[in-house]
């Protein structure tokens, strides 16, 4: 059987560099499993790209669609990678605004499913005995921004769970890290004012925004290094110090 890398989100900005930065690397020689929700058409594009890959769509905030993800995954091999990085950062709501629907939305999207994969998925590779887990944080679980309190604290208790699962996966084999992508230049980010970027922009020591591939080449580096375990890499310009 083939061994199998899912990145959820793969039709998203740093998702789809992720993707495209496992099958270089790999060499044809991963499964890369890419899941998107409802932008079919950016998928299918970066299928086409990948030979040896294969789509699932799924919404992964509720357990059938991640019972629909684990099954396509393990029809086509062993899961070796889980890149937990679908997510959502809206509403932007202030923290006296927050809204009971929107605590749902984001928690389960950027935070149940993450945890209940890295179950999951964890099992399936403490079974093979290897596995490398890597979750797409946030700057923001260390920064306050008017707007963004519920989804900071998804962020924030998926770095906390990263040192959990990676305290208890890595004795059998598993490892599991996060990485704390800064302002990075995606669908995500694209829809901010510019009086807003700027004043960003300015609390980065090197002055600029990020890019998805360098989001990428860090999961790639968690995903190599065999001694890393329970990390948290910021790639993020300096935008924290
Ligand atoms: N961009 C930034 O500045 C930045 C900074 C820090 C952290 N991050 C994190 O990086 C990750 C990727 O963000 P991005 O910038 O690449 O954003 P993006 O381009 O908007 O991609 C978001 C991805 O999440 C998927 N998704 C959303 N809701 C979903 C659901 N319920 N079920 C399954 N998939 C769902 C989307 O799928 P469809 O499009 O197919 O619906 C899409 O592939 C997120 O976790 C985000 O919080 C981003």
């Amino acid at each position: 059987m083939a061994d199998v890398a899912i990145i959820t989100g793969a039709s998203g900005g740093i998702g789809s560099a992720v993707a495209r930065m496992l099958a270089r690397k790999s060499d044809g020689a991963l499964r890369l499993g890419l899941h998107y929700f409802g932008n079919h058409a950016k998928a299918e594009a970066l299928g086409k790209d990948i030979p040896n890959s294969f789509l699932v769509k799924a919404d992964i905030s509720t357990a059938d669609g991640r019972r629909t993800l684990l099954e396509a995954a393990l029809k086509e091999g062993t899961p070796y990678i889980l890149v937990n990085n679908a997510g959502v950062d809206k509403p932007h709501e202030p923290a006296l605004l927050i809204q009971e629907s929107s605590f749902d939305a984001i928690i389960n999207t950027n935070l149940r499913s993450a945890v209940f994969l890295m179950k999951d998925f964890g099992k399936e590779m403490m079974g093979a005995g290897s596995g490398v887990i890597v979750n797409v944080s946030s700057v923001l679980a260390r920064k306050a921004l008017v707007g963004s309190a519920l989804y900071r604290a998804s962020k924030a208790a998926l770095e906390e769970l990263t040192r959990q699962f990676a305290a208890e996966l890595g004795p059998r084999g598993v490892r599991v890290n996060a990485v704390a992508p800064g302002f990075i230049e995606t669908a995500m980010t694209e829809g901010i004012d510019e009086a807003m970027k700027e004043k960003i922009r300015s609390q980065i020591a090197l002055g600029e925004f990020g890019q998805a591939e360098a989001v990428a080449s860090a999961v790639g580096q968690l995903v190599e290094n065999d001694y890393i375990n329970g990390a948290v890499l910021a790639v993020d310009g300096g935008m924290i110090l």
